[in-house]
């Protein structure tokens, strides 16, 4: 079987994207505005650029309007650094919140339509966690496209890309990242629509290739979200940052775990428990609904574990409601159409006149591998790699810290695909290296294995094993007993994966095996997530030890983890930036290691 596989041919070109979402796709635009006709290949594992995640993005993206008298960029960056558990880098906080405006013109200025209000001037919502003058009030500074932001996104970057001439290459996956010393030579591909393995070199190659929410069982992420990138990453021995911090979104629609977004709670949604109590006054009381994540996410679980959920007769599933039939018609029509339409289309309730059924579902992975201010891909904590960029969520630069504020995800990859479409430039002038080793190696010793086991397990049935591990031991609560029997299982897990078969032994248009290459990555994934969070004995925004319940001092730093092979794993620190706290600015006294009440 090993024979059959074999490099079928070689490309150039300037850049390489492996993903096609909003980030990569921004980082392209971004190379093609500075240097029309530049050759880029965007590599997308989905049908269609359009179906990458980015598109089912709802709420918003966060930016302070310099003509609002109320708001000011300082109080954006202190909501940022208090959300993430103060655990984000400052150096960061402060070029995204900075430049958020600006990508919002830019966004506009190529086409997109955004939401305006009676006055014809920028809608904007609030959000959970965002505030002005450090905490005192709601602050409205989500800029959005009704409750389709992300699609708005994805439809003006598809036009810019298809206008500056990128070429696509969809149903295809990266195997392998190659290398020259200390530069990035490309990476091999694999494209599943001829079955053909290719050699791409580049002068830089990014990675944009999104989160890991199917490593749970509920997840408002879509199906091809499995940690790709990550996985990518990790066996060509670089580290992985903070991937024991995992976002729950407060409020999925029960069953599915489709995103309600936040702009529910935002418009005036209550949650309410199975005594149609408004419960968030008792864990947040200033804030309530609109606390930042982690807490309403965990809010929400308690108020279930202590008995006072909704247990549905059908399923079974413990949820609280949310209610919205107190809002307006317009409220309804005009600003929650798509989600208004998600709870009658999948639980056939009608939110004008029926309470919702929610819970929280796996949203967003705050780690990822590790990158500095300009997107650049760092072997270890000082040592950028040279023509590697990592981008959007499967990345971690870190403006999230252990918490993501709603809206400041999308913000994020509008700007870090700027950033490192912009410091791409550098690379530009020298030519393409020819990579060390034999491109397609470290590939095919993987794809034979997948294609040669002979075992009788299912690999979607070790998907879904994994799937319900993950989220009963390393979910919303975490304890030291559950961490460590998660990462024996995962072990098992991946031994039995090792023999688990494919039927089909075709490279053509095979689902199973792309579904088998999936595992792997989710596989050392989770025991990277796993390990990193049993390191972490104290809690600290979404990453919650029961056994550990407070924030520590001496965990503030960023977890950095190398796995080149399954299981053998280094654990070590990166520094947490506190820039604006140290430069001792206007308001540095805001940015120290706070005391985080809502
Ligand atoms: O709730 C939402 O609309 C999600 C927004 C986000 O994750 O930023």
């Amino acid at each position: 079987m090993g024979k059959k596989l074999r490099i079928s041919s070689k490309t150039e070109c300037d850049a390489l994207i492996i993903g096609a979402g909003g980030a990569g796709l921004r980082f392209g635009v971004e190379l093609l505005e500075h240097k029309p006709g530049l050759k880029i290949v965007a590599v997308t594992k989905v049908g269609h650029p359009q179906k990458s995640h980015t598109n089912t993005a709802q709420g918003g993206l966060a930016a302070v309007d310099p003509e609002d008298p109320f708001d000011d960029p300082v109080y954006h960056m202190f909501d940022t650094w208090k959300g993430s558990d103060c655990s984000a880098d400052q150096n960061i906080i402060k070029k995204i919140v900075e430049s958020a405006w600006e990508q919002v013109i830019w966004l506009e200025n190529h086409g997109m339509h955004f939401s305006r209000n009676e006055e014809g001037r920028l809608s904007k919502r609030t959000f959970g966690g965002h505030t002005v003058r450090f905490g005192e009030a709601s602050a409205f500074r989500a800029i959005y496209e009704a409750d389709r932001t992300g699609k708005g996104i994805m439809d003006t970057l598809w036009f810019e890309a298809l206008k500056g001439g990128i070429s696509f290459l969809n149903q295809s996956v990266a195997t392998e990242l190659l290398f020259k010393g200390n530069r990035c030579a490309g990476a091999v591909i694999f494209n599943q629509k001829n079955g053909k393995f290719v050699t791409v070199l580049s002068k830089v190659t990014v990675l944009a290739t999104g989160g890991s929410g199917q490593l749970y069982r509920v997840t408002t992420n879509c199906r091809q979200n499995t940690g790709d990138g990550v996985g990518l990453t990790l066996r060509a021995g670089l580290p992985v940052m903070d991937p024991e911090a995992v976002q729950f979104h407060p409020t999925g629609i029960v069953g599915p775990g489709i995103l309600a977004s936040e702009t529910l709670r935002s418009v005036g949604g209550i949650l309410r428990n199975k005594d149609l109590e408004p419960f968030m006054e008792r864990y947040a009381p200033a804030m309530k609904e609109l606390a930042p994540r982690d807490l309403v996410a965990r809010a929400i679980e308690n108020e279930i574990r202590e008995g006072r959920g909704v247990v549905n007769p059908d399923h079974k599933i413990e949820h609280v409601w949310i209610d919205l039939r107190h809002l307006s018609d317009y409220v309804h029509d005009v600003q929650i159409p798509e989600v208004s339409g998600f709870f009658k289309k999948f639980v056939n309730l009608n939110p004008k006149k029926d309470l919702c059924p929610v819970r929280p579902s796996n949203h967003y992975h705050m780690g990822g591998i590790p990158t500095d201010e300009f997107g650049r891909v760092m072997a270890d904590k000082r040592r950028p790699i040279d023509s590697l960029f990592a981008v959007g969520e499967c990345a971690s630069a870190s403006f999230h810290g252990f918490n993501r504020l709603g809206t400041n995800s999308l913000l994020e990859l509008i700007t870090m695909g700027k950033f490192a479409g912009q410091k791409a430039l550098e690379y530009l002038d020298q030519g393409v290296e020819s990579p060390e080793g034999k491109p397609g190696e470290k590939t095919f010793g993987l794809f034979s294995q997948f294609l040669e086991a002979n075992g009788k397990e299912s690999v979607f049935t070790l998907r879904r094993e994994l799937q319900s591990l993950m989220t009963e031991k390393v979910g919303i609560y975490r304890r030291a007993s559950g961490l460590e029997e998660a990462m024996e299982r995962i072990r098992e897990l991946r031994e039995r994966a090792i023999h688990a078969p494919i039927e089909n032994k075709s490279l053509l248009m095979n689902q199973e095996l792309i579904l088998r290459w999936e595992l792997e990555n989710l596989l050392w994934l989770a025991f990277a997530t796993a390990r990193a969070a049993l390191e972490r004995k104290e809690s600290r925004g979404a990453h919650f030890r029961e056994d550990y319940p407070e924030r520590r001092d001496e965990y503030h730093h960023h977890t950095l983890v190398r796995m080149e092979r399954f299981g053998r794993l280094e654990i070590s620190s990166r520094p947490i930036d506190m820039s604006l706290y140290n430069k001792k600015g206007a308001h540095w006294e805001r940015f120290g290691i706070l005391e985080r009440k809502y």
